[in-house]
């Protein structure tokens, strides 16, 4: 909090002329985030043409997200995300929220949590199955690869081929890239030029609007209830009995698998980077791993176990308070209303971080280290800071999913390997859409031959 309250919000230094702040916002997100935390309740930003405040204090950031309907999704910034994921649940506003939030809750329920964390384990057992000591890894390019057949089996039922698959983990970083672009340089013409990067993110949405297209296509054609959320989102019915039009379930789809996708893949990529340079918090996960997995498969590991994951689980937390994918978020104000002490009009951008609010080293002494124990017995004020997943009615659908993954292969991983980064290879933060690393490459090592029966027709392979 501010000690007092300027009169009018301070504007953030180091603007340049035309582009305002989006220089600062490309060229050094992270360091200009940070700095401008705590020191002001909410500061003006300048990007290209638009203003846009950043609430910078906790209390203001929770105001925000805890009042939907005064800050809506929408405004130019948004737009951009838009051109995305259209009308999903993540991108529409209040007034059509409700509806599609109550469309796909059921697949969220918790009693579904067993079932998708089982066709998880196939997925993660199936990707280790594959893995030799000795082998180098794309870590960020495993991990997404592996996330998405996660989401693609977990969600569609069907099975994303493996060309597919290529295609959307290629595609998926020029996206992320090319909106975040967009969003901190809100200049239309700019996009238009017939630039190589605006034609490589044209042909990146084009290859995730034919993927999409066509597997939602062939589950139709199946015909078939396969009981999972593509089912939900093809057959479900509101309140009124309307289901869903065609590019309502287009719009889902590809707001789903780029949320199941993109945001767990760079998590999974930062705990594994993290766990590789802190040997100490890497041989608690590994004993934690052995005690409750053993040389099991993951497919083993029931809801009851995770729980019993408890280092891990602070590992987790802790990697996504370092490094929160969903970093920076916007909202546009559908009233005059004040935040932090100031008047702020109908029609404004709202910009704030997670990252910040997790970074605050009035709540998070020594806020860069990574110190999973500082969860053993977290203050409130850490609780109420910590916002990976956003809060209010806003927050992620998938909270809960995508802790099951992350603490589930975290586990799975370490039980049967060690992952050494190759040297001269140290992963850098590249915060775009979302927060995700460098090119981090990795050594492979096994630590026991790598059996994997529970999966019919397949036995282990690689030894140590
Ligand atoms: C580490 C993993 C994840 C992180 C850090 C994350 C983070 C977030 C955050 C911060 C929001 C709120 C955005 C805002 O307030 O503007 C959100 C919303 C959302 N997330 Fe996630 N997410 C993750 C995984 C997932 C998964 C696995 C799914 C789907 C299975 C998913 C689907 C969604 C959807 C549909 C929304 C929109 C919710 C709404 O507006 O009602 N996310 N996510």
């Amino acid at each position: 909090m501010p000690a007092a309250i300027a009169a009018r919000p301070v504007e953030a230094p180091h603007a340049l002329p035309l582009l305002g702040h989006a220089g600062q916002l490309w060229f050094r997100p992270l360091p200009f985030i940070r700095e401008l935390a705590y020191k002001h309740g909410l500061v003006t930003l300048r990007l290209g043409p638009y203003r846009a405040y950043l609430a910078c204090g906790t209390a203001d950031v929770l105001e925000v997200l805890h009042d939907a309907r005064t800050f809506d999704k929408g405004g130019p910034l948004f737009e951009k995300a838009r051109l995305l994921v259209g009308d999903g649940l993540v991108s529409s506003d209040f007034t059509t929220h409700r509806r599609q939030r109550l469309l796909l809750q059921p697949a969220f329920h918790t009693a579904r949590l067993p079932g998708y964390q089982q066709l998880m384990a196939r997925q993660v057992d199936a990707t280790l199955a594959t893995w030799r000591t000795g082998q180098v890894l794309d870590l960020g390019h495993a991990m997404h690869t592996l996330t998405l057949r996660v989401a693609a089996r977990t969600m569609f039922g069907a099975r994303l081929d493996d060309r597919a698959i290529g295609e959307v983990v290629a595609a998926m970083p020029v996206i992320m890239r090319g909106v975040y672009q967009r969003m901190v340089l809100p200049v239309d013409w700019t996009h238009r030029l017939p630039l190589p990067a605006n034609r490589r993110f044209e042909r990146a949405r084009a290859t995730m609007h034919r993927v999409i297209g066509d597997t939602v296509r062939a589950y139709r054609r199946s015909g078939q209830d396969h009981h999972d959320l593509l089912s939900i989102l093809v057959h479900g019915r509101d309140e009124h009995g309307a289901g869903l039009t065609e590019e309502e379930i287009h719009d889902q789809v590809m707001t789903l698998l780029i949320g199941a996708t993109e945001p767990p893949g760079d998590a999974l990529t930062w705990i594994f980077s993290l766990l590789a340079a802190h040997p100490d918090a890497e041989r608690a996960v590994r004993a934690e791993a052995d005690h409750v997995l053993g040389c099991r498969p993951a497919t083993v590991l029931t809801p009851d176990d995770l729980p019993r994951l408890e280092h891990t689980h602070r590992v987790v937390r802790e990697a996504l308070r370092l490094y929160p994918p969903a970093w920076l978020l916007t909202r546009t104000t559908t009233r005059d209303t004040r935040l932090a002490g100031h008047p702020v009009k109908k029609g404004s951008t709202v910009l704030f971080s997670p990252y910040q609010t997790q970074h605050d080293p009035r709540v998070f002494p020594e806020p860069r280290r990574f110190d999973p124990d500082r969860w053993r017995a977290p203050t409130a004020a850490a609780r109420l800071a910590m916002l990976p997943f956003g809060a209010g009615n806003r927050k992620c659908i998938g909270d809960e999913v995508a802790l099951t993954e992350l603490v589930g292969v975290t586990a799975a991983v370490a039980a049967r390997f060690r992952l050494r980064p190759v040297s001269g290879t140290t992963p850098r933060p590249v915060a775009r859409a979302s927060l995700g690393a460098d090119r981090v490459l990795m050594t492979v090592q096994s630590r026991r031959p790598n059996t994997v029966r529970s999966l019919p027709g397949r036995t282990g392979t690689a030894a140590s």
